[in-house]
């Protein structure tokens, strides 16, 4: 008898958010090889990848997500084992945008689908290393999170327009303590929650963080951890570590996937470029 595979999502149904290209679809073709039973896929674009379900969703949009949701949990489908919420967007867009996307729509599928999903499974979020900085908001994340109301949240990110700045940094370091905060929760209904912080990564959305952060930056970082830039299989092998039963007692954390940047960073041998 062949040896079990230590990763297995058989039998398991999965719901993956952003996975037309990058990260996602990398991700979509190892739940694949891992045997997932049904994968859907949530995205403003068609995944080419064949996937069992598409439903063109955008996450930004509450109304968008809720129809989604109702989709994804209609009578005749089974519970969801696994959420991955991946999806984002970088700050060539407008900060509202990227809050929406990144942070409230991530908030509000996770929020809607987490009281219906099979106990034993797991949420896991793509968060990111320009999230680290999060303690020094931490009030003020919470504060935002703990609004129920789209609308409210919205004008709550109009209100703080210097504190969002461009929208990016702030929209991960929210998805860090959403993480940490909702682990509790989680728990409460047999699941787990948490994110892969993830340093530069050759996909197509490095271009515009290029040009939001600087070649300067986003090199200088590259370098700094493992002096090659992550492929999109790097991340996503992440997340299907932590959204699979061999992570099934990792809660709450926030994995930084990124080299070593981070850890060179806080133990002072490499400082910012000015
Ligand atoms: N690429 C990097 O350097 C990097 C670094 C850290 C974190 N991340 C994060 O990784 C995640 C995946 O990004 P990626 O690098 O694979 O980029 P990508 O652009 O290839 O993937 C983003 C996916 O999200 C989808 N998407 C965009 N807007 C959407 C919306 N409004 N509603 C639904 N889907 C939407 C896109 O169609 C695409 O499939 C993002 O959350 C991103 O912030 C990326």
């Amino acid at each position: 008898m062949a040896p079990r595979p230590l990763i297995s999502y058989e039998g398991k149904r999965v719901v993956v958010t952003g996975a037309y290209s990058g990260i996602g679809a990398s991700l979509v073709e190892l739940l694949k090889d891992a045997g997932a039973d049904q994968i859907v896929v949530l995205d403003i674009k068609e995944p080419e990848a064949n996937v069992d379900k598409f439903i063109e969703t955008d996450m930004g949009n509450p109304v968008s997500i809720d129809a989604a949701i109702s989709e994804i949990t209609a009578d005749d489908q089974a519970p969801v084992d696994v959420l991955f919420n991946n999806a984002g967007v970088a700050a060539t867009l407008p900060a509202d945008v990227v809050m929406r996307v990144n942070t409230l729509g991530l908030k509000r599928l996770t929020e809607r689908l987490l009281p219906k999903m099979k106990s034993g499974g797991a949420i896991v979020n793509t968060a990111s290393v320009a999230g680290n900085r999060w303690a020094e908001h931490v009030t003020e994340i919470t504060a935002l999170l703990a609004i129920d109301s789209w609308d409210e949240g919205v004008s709550w990110v109009a209100d703080h327009a210097e504190l969002v700045a461009d929208g990016y940094f702030f929209s991960k370091e929210s998805v860090q303590v959403y993480t940490m905060l909702t682990a509790k929760k989680a728990t409460e209904h047999g699941l787990r929650i948490n994110s892969v912080c993830p340093s530069p990564v050759d996909t197509p959305l490095l271009p515009a963080f290029r040009e939001t952060m600087s070649d300067k930056i986003i090199d200088w970082a590259i370098e700094t951890g493992a002096g090659r830039v992550a492929t999109a299989e790097d991340q996503a092998s992440a997340l299907l570590f932590l959204g699979s039963d061999l992570a099934s007692y990792v809660n709450g954390v926030n994995l930084l996937v990124d080299g070593g940047y981070t850890a060179a960073l806080q133990m002072g041998q490499v400082s910012r470029p000015v």
